[in-house]
């Protein structure tokens, strides 16, 4: 028995689990510093909007990932349900992500713009008003929250820290373009100021309840904009070969 000689030797024992582990965390770790070039830039993607990222806090708090995942694999009967398989880009901005392996129900990579907000709202509040045979919980209460996001700025600038490339401008703005965001024109906001920050953002009244501002607006306006953001008319992947 070769390995007797770690079973009565402690001290020969611990550097060899040492050796072990230390193998097993630089296969971990090494790859993090080619991480730059190992996500190809791709034209589009860009930091989430005060209310997305709001709404992306939801998401997570409500455990929406045990359900879904965010992540379209390329094989053929994914691409041809969900849409374009998802790109590293895409989700390059979300800390952590929400790749997800469990799918209870559909993947939500390409949900946005698929159904109107008055649809994600009966849906959210009751799932069985408008797909009777659905096994999702109800999200209600996420209507009657009212959402207030005065730390945005605080919150865009830690992420900044992260890497996320927010200008100063943008955590400036943070507050503000959450409400302008959420309620649209009405609220008295700069709608043109925030689709320059935040390009395609989705702009309105998501809940339909103009006094306030929910956390099932934010929970929408984040469902609204997943996806969307690369242009697939037009997108090439980096080193793909002239056809
Ligand atoms: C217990 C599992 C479960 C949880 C938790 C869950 N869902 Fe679902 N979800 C489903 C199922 C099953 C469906 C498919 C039936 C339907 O449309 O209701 C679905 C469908 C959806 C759809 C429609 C997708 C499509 O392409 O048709 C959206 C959007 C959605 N869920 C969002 C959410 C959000 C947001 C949360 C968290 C607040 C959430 N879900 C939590 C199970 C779940």
């Amino acid at each position: 028995m070769k390995h007797e000689i770690f079973e009565k030797n402690t001290i020969l024992l611990a550097i060899a689990i040492l050796l072990t582990v230390a193998i097993g965390g630089l296969v971990q770790i090494v790859p993090l510093y080619t991480i730059d070039s190992t996500i190809e830039k791709v034209d589009g993607v860009r930091p989430y909007s005060p209310l997305e990222l709001a709404g992306r806090n939801i998401y997570v708090r409500e455990g929406c990932y045990l359900c879904h995942s965010q992540q379209i694999r390329p094989f053929r009967d994914e691409v041809e349900r969900y849409g374009h398989y998802s790109l590293a880009a895409e989700s390059m901005y979300d800390h952590p992500f929400q790749w997800g392996s469990k799918r209870t129900g559909p993947d939500l990579a390409r949900v946005g713009g698929k159904y109107s907000n008055a649809w994600h709202t009966a849906h959210l509040i009751d799932p069985r008003a408008v797909v009777p045979e659905s096994v999702m919980p109800m999200y209600g209460f996420l209507a009657k929250n009212e959402l207030t996001f005065n730390d945005a700025g605080a919150h865009l600038a830690t992420l900044r820290a992260a890497g996320d490339p927010y200008t100063d401008e943008q955590i400036a703005q943070a507050a503000a373009d959450f409400t302008t965001q959420a309620l649209g024109e009405a609220s008295g906001g700069d709608v043109d100021a925030l689709m320059a920050r935040y390009p395609k953002a989705v702009v309105g009244d998501f809940d339909g309840d103009p006094s306030k501002v929910s956390e099932l607006d934010a929970v929408i306006a984040y469902l609204q904009m997943l996806g969307t953001l690369v242009d697939f008319t037009t997108y090439k992947p980096e080193g793909e070969m002239a056809r």
